[in-house]
């Protein structure tokens, strides 16, 4: 087995860069104590560079939220992935349910996946669909939105991405109403279904797959044991010191 990663997802919080600091500093400590599972903490643009001073800790580093595929030039109010990696990020989360429901596109996401991974960074695409059907159309959609989010990507790069499934319906939500441990694992397997039909068998073996969507520390442990994923991605529980203390250190005995 693959050592864990938890990818916080801290979206448009906190509400200021005090806040961010004492929330940062807090899981700085969790992550220290970590033997073998990674952290990354994807907090809005404007607090990667004070939050990157704060922290030395080995298994912690910074991701942001979304990017640009351009390099420079004339596009107001964009990042680019030089940005990023100057700033000393690791990783950017793409396509994120939120984003898309803004205009994202599946093309725009395989733009940036390209620029993402290029620049040596990860990328961590989202993709899930809104609601289930009985009758299965959602695994059609589910597998176009890989296919075009991925699109024809080198297969040399996908070591560097990570596939974040995470349903809309389980998105905010209680633990309750997260997919449970054995349903990730089918979920899993589909996935990887779906990457081998488009890079080839080897691919499953390169893609890391997490899942996100009301994940804390009541479900993680059955999630990624019996899902067979190699991470979560919390959302909430990545604001909250203690409850992501917890996860941490479930993640790092698993
Ligand atoms: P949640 O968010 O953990 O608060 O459900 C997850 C996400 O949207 O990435």
């Amino acid at each position: 087995m693959t050592k864990k990663i938890i990818i916080g997802n801290w979206k448009m919080n906190p509400a200021g860069l005090a806040k961010a600091k004492e929330i940062f500093q807090k899981q700085v400590a969790s992550a220290k104590k970590l033997k073998k599972a990674d952290v990354v903490l994807c907090v809005p643009y404007v607090y990667t560079s004070e939050l990157g001073k704060l922290s030395k800790a080995v298994h912690l580093t910074l991701g942001a939220q979304n990017v640009f595929y351009e390099e420079a030039g004339s596009f107001t109010g964009e990042v680019s992935t030089k940005m990023l990696k100057d700033l000393g990020l690791t990783h950017v989360i793409l396509g994120h349910s939120e984003r898309r429901k803004l205009g994202e596109t599946n093309e725009d996401v395989r733009k940036k996946v390209n620029a993402v991974v290029q620049k040596g960074l990860t990328a961590v695409v989202c993709v899930g669909e809104e609601n289930r059907d009985t009758g299965g159309k959602f695994y059609r959609y589910l597998q176009n939105e890989i296919q075009e989010s991925l699109g024809d990507l080198d297969a040399k790069y996908l070591k560097k991405v990570i596939i974040a499934y995470e349903p809309i319906w389980a998105i905010g939500k209680t633990a309750d109403d997260a997919m449970d441990g054995k349903q990730m694992h089918e979920m899993s397997i589909f996935i990887k279904k779906v990457l081998a039909d488009v890079f080839g068998r080897n691919a499953e073996k390169s893609v890391r797959i997490i899942y996100g969507g009301s994940v804390d520390s009541t479900n993680i442990e059955s999630l990624i044991r019996e899902g067979h994923i190699d991470g979560v991605l919390p959302g909430r529980a990545s604001l909250d010191p203690k409850e992501f203390g917890k996860m941490l250190d479930i993640a790092d005995k698993l």
